[in-house]
């Protein structure tokens, strides 16, 4: 599997997240390509967009009485923990600790947590719609 944003396994057929996970793959890209202070930049921007992302789809979890909340919200923890460890690196001018943990780390943990975790929970709400 790619990071493709036009790769069909990664849209899973609910509109709201599937935005955000063009938005997030977007973003990687231009995370990929940019060095500097873009890249600080980006890195703490992208931070931003993990944060939200994962609060929609706790949202959507909670609201639906989804019944693996907890150990996927976990996994939203997790991450988001991970990249704001790596974003105070980043911004303390530590930038290939970031930058590895971009291009090394996120894409697999993202295609991975699509196709297992954020598929099962949009299966879950084509069942029972909200
Ligand atoms: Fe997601
Ligand atoms: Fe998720």
């Amino acid at each position: 599997m790619t990071t493709d944003p036009t790769t069909p396994q990664l849209m899973l057929g609910h509109v709201d997240i599937d935005a955000d996970h063009q938005q997030f793959t977007e973003r990687l890209a231009q995370l990929k390509a940019a060095s500097g202070a873009a890249f600080i930049q980006q890195f703490g921007q992208l931070t931003d967009h993990l944060a939200e992302h994962f609060e929609r789809e706790n949202s959507l979890m909670m609201q639906s009485g989804y019944p693996a909340s907890a150990e996927h919200r976990g996994e939203h923890n997790r991450v988001l923990g991970e990249m704001t460890n790596f974003r105070a690196r980043v911004e303390a001018g530590r930038v290939r600790f970031g930058r590895a943990y971009a291009l090394e780390q996120l894409p697999g943990w993202f295609d991975l947590h699509v196709s297992t975790m954020d598929a099962a929970l949009v299966e879950y709400l084509k069942r029972s719609p909200l």
